[in-house]
């Protein structure tokens, strides 16, 4: 992690300070951030210097977890580093003795996500990709000036995108750190160190406000368990755009095979751990055009009988005509949705998730 992201970076408690540590050869010790921004720290802390939060740096991944997911897993040559510097982590659990089912759920997909990391590419057909990924790219058009984040980037399944067709900086945040660190081993070195990664919660980001030109985020919105949070999602998203900038998204749709097949429900646990929920177009819309301007919300990668049997072609030209069509939103796997942020219009206050008018 190169010491100049920390320009991104805001603490929890609204700080932008930070003090940055390395630990080379089992001695931790204090780097001077300003003549050396493009230091690399592989192993290390940052830490707040108003609350002193601790946000440990492990294989070049920093951990920004909210304190309500964090579970404090520094390595032990870390804290014995941090015990001769006297440096003590400062964390408070806003949800301190009441732990709650969004923080239950997340839990429980974390630990799930970090099993299936290496599987998790053999997931979905070819050309459900694809069509994914045409989209996201024409949507955003990507250029070398961009600051880009992606919102669970995973093992990096789409991030591709974001690498081939460039980025000025690239944040990248999963709260699967085994995600990352694969995403981070599939990566040759130089775009590695391009990249910030984060083991972080998408719904309570340490990151400043009005940073990123481009956001992404494939299929996580779904996961994001309940009203609640995932109103804090999109107010992250919120939060985090610019006023000219764009973010495109896929979510689950709830299209008729899924209505139709009783053993598919429409919100639920994927093998009892994953949450899960089915949005349909009408749902999303209300839910996202209060805060932004809804530029695409259309179904893609149509499910219809024997789609699956027709050869590679014929599905890419009736999913160019359904997708088109109103009846994309009906058959679609999964909604696209492309959006930018509203001038004026209602705010979600970040830590309550509340709308301001
Ligand atoms: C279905 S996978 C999609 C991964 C990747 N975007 C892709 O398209 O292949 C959902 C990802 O979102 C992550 N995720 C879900 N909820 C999250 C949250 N609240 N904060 C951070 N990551 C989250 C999961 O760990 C998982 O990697
Ligand atoms: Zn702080």
């Amino acid at each position: 992690m190169k010491l100049r992201y920390l320009r991104y970076m805001e603490c929890f408690c609204s700080s932008g300070q930070f003090s940055a540590y390395n630990l080379l050869n089992g001695r931790l010790a204090a780097v001077e951030q300003n003549d050396r921004p493009d230091l690399v720290v592989n192993s290390g802390l940052v830490r707040c210097d108003k609350c002193g939060r601790c946000f440990p740096v492990e294989n070049g991944i920093m951990d920004a977890l909210p304190d309500a997911l964090s579970e404090f897993k520094c390595t032990e040559a870390l804290k014995a580093g941090c015990m001769k510097l006297g440096i003590e982590c400062r964390k408070e659990d806003p949800r301190k003795g009441n732990p709650d089912n969004a923080s239950n759920a997340k839990r429980s997909e974390i630990t799930a996500r970090d099993e299936q990391a290496e599987v998790y590419h053999t997931y979905g057909y070819s050309l459900y990709g694809r069509n994914e990924q045409k989209l996201i790219r024409n949507f955003l058009k990507f250029s070398k000036n961009d600051v880009v984040i992606e919102l669970g980037s995973g093992t990096g399944r789409v991030s591709q995108e974001i690498i081939d067709n460039g980025f000025r900086d690239y944040v990248s945040i999963d709260f699967s750190a085994q995600s990352i660190q694969l995403f981070k081993q599939k990566l040759d070195k130089k775009t590695r160190e391009r990249v910030f990664f984060l083991v972080g919660d998408v719904c309570a980001l340490p990151l400043k406000s009005g940073i990123a030109d481009k956001i992404v985020s494939a299929q996580v919105f779904e996961h994001v368990p309940g009203r609640e949070e995932q109103r804090r999602f999109l107010g992250e998203l919120q939060r985090l755009l610019k006023s000219d900038g764009l973010a495109a998204m896929t979510v689950y749709n709830y299209n008729l095979k899924k209505r139709l097949d009783k053993r598919i429900s429409r919100q639920g646990f994927h093998s009892g751990r994953i949450y899960y929920e089915n949005f349909t177009y009408r749902e999303l819309k209300s839910l996202i055009s209060p805060f932004f301007n809804l530029r695409i919300l259309k179904g893609i990668n149509c499910d219809y009988p024997f789609a699956r049997r027709l050869k590679p072609r014929t599905q890419e030209f009736m999913e160019s005509v359904l997708a088109a069509t109103p009846l994309g939103s009906y058959l679609g796997d999964i909604l696209f949705i492309g959006l930018s942020l509203r001038a004026r219009g209602p705010r979600i206050v970040r830590r309550t998730g509340q709308i301001q008018k």
